[in-house]
């Protein structure tokens, strides 16, 4: 069955969507306020990296199933039979998530509707709220519009993949009908559908990245802990992902998570905690580890060079994570501010991500530029142009003791150890410690 689709909002979740819907045969059309965006986009151009995404964006623009269009002439005739909404909700002062744009975009097509049409939020939002939506501006239309909520489970650099080969897709919904149009929809999609209520559709979107990100904290703490023990955490991750139960999934211990989802959704899920009354303990704990353990570069490199005032770092990597151009809570925010901070000399690199507001930092042209008299370079993120590093020449350019810092304990530490580099990681046996001094 082929649908007539909108989805409000071009940005990451709402791109892909289109434009594998596009993909899978309906007529998909895909709105954005931002008019420089859609020219670019008309063009067959993303304004996001993700793999992927611009063959299948020309693909579908080509076969003439794609269009995009700004609301300047109104909203009325880009309502589809499915619309779907695709805004931002970012994170406001208080943790809580931002759901304005969600507002401005659901009130404006209630408004405009001229006939029944079903409204699929897939953009993250609180649960309860789409029961307030429902109440605030469904009820107030003059067609009736069903609501549906079906998060997304897509990771950035991985989005099509994920788009393809769900592990599941979730339907919350009151009205039978819609759920039988979502179905439709997806039918080309081999995986098991978790159809329930709007509520708890939206609490699995928040219980997915929350326990997410808990078994990242965890792992930390555990690797943490390997590392006052003298255990290897890469063979306590592999001895303890090997348990079904427990999945070697999200336990590659490191600085911690950052990104546009896990940072703003654990932070929103306490407050809509705070909010109903609930005191959220462990989520709570997951936040403060994964704020600690972004320091943890700086907590090393301080302690073993005294007089890291007089040093230059190199930091490497400053997207959230490989494959992407996204810095949006990357640990180097974090990271480089505090080096600064401790009067170091701060040279960053990475070779995608876009640019990042580090004042009095150098962000370098090359890898080797970066390292070139730095007595330390700290991997933020684990772009496989690290990972292949000519450690050697690593040696020859950097300055005495040449410590590595493998934030995201990717690297080889015995060839780093060969070439005459000082090795660091997070929980790894056989790494330098932090109470060694070089
Ligand atoms: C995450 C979820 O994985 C998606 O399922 C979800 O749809 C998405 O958020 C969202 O809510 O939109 P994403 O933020 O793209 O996707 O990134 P992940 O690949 O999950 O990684 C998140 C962070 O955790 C990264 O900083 C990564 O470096 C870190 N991480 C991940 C670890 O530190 N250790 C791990 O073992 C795994």
């Amino acid at each position: 069955m082929t649908l007539r689709i909108t989805v409000v909002g071009t940005g990451y979740v709402g791109l892909v969507t289109g434009v594998c819907l596009a993909n899978s045969g309906h007529d998909v059309t895909c709105v954005d306020i931002d008019p420089v965006k859609i020219d670019l986009l008309r063009s067959g151009r993303s304004p996001i990296y993700e793999p992927g995404i611009e063959e299948l964006l020309r693909t579908t623009l080509d076969r003439g199933t794609l269009r995009f269009a700004t609301p300047n002439a109104g909203w009325r005739d880009l309502i589809g039979d499915v619309t779907f909404i695709a805004v931002g909700t970012p994170m406001s002062p208080s943790g809580a998530a931002d759901l304005s744009q969600v507002r401005a975009a659901v009130s404006a097509l209630c408004d405009a509707a001229d006939r029944p049409f079903t409204l699929v939020m897939k953009s993250t939002v609180p649960p309860g709220t789409g029961a307030t939506l429902t109440g605030r501006f469904l009820a107030a239309a003059r067609h009736s519009i069903a609501y549906v909520s079906n998060p997304e489970f897509l990771r950035e650099g991985k989005a099509l993949e994920d788009w393809y080969h769900t592990d599941r897709i979730v339907i919350g919904a009151d009205d039978p009908a819609a759920v039988m149009v979502m179905r439709a929809l997806y039918e080309d999609i081999d995986s098991p559908i978790v159809v329930t209520d709007v509520a708890s559709a939206e609490t699995i979107k928040y219980a997915s990245n929350a326990f997410l990100s808990t078994k990242i904290s965890f792992i930390n703490e555990i690797a943490n802990l390997c590392d006052a023990v003298g255990a290897d955490i890469d063979s306590v991750a592999r001895g303890i992902g090997l348990d079904a139960r427990i999945g070697p999934g999200f336990l590659r211990a490191g600085i911690g998570y950052g990104g546009s989802c896990f940072p703003k959704d654990t932070r929103a899920l306490d407050f809509i905690a705070t909010l109903n009354g609930y005191e959220f303990t462990l989520l709570k704990s997951v936040i403060d580890v994964n704020n600690r353990q972004r320091l943890l570069p700086v907590i090393h490199l301080a302690r073993a060079l005294p007089d890291l005032h007089a040093r230059t770092v190199a930091v490497l990597g400053l997207a959230f994570k490989p494959d992407t151009d996204d810095v949006r809570e990357s640990p180097a925010a974090d990271i480089v501010p505090q080096l600064l901070e401790e009067g170091a000399t701060v040279v960053t690199y990475d070779p995608v991500a876009a640019p990042i507001e580090l004042p009095g930092a150098r962000r370098a042209a090359s890898v080797w530029d970066a390292l070139e008299g730095a007595s330390a370079a700290v991997i933020v993120t684990e772009w496989d142009e690290f990972i292949g590093l000519d450690w050697e020449r690593v040696r020859s350019v950097m300055a005495a003791p040449g410590i590595v810092f493998d934030g995201r304990n990717c690297l080889d530490g015995a060839t780093i150890e060969a070439a005459g580099l000082t090795y660091m990681a997070v929980g790894r046996r056989g790494a330098h410690r932090a109470h060694d001094r070089c």
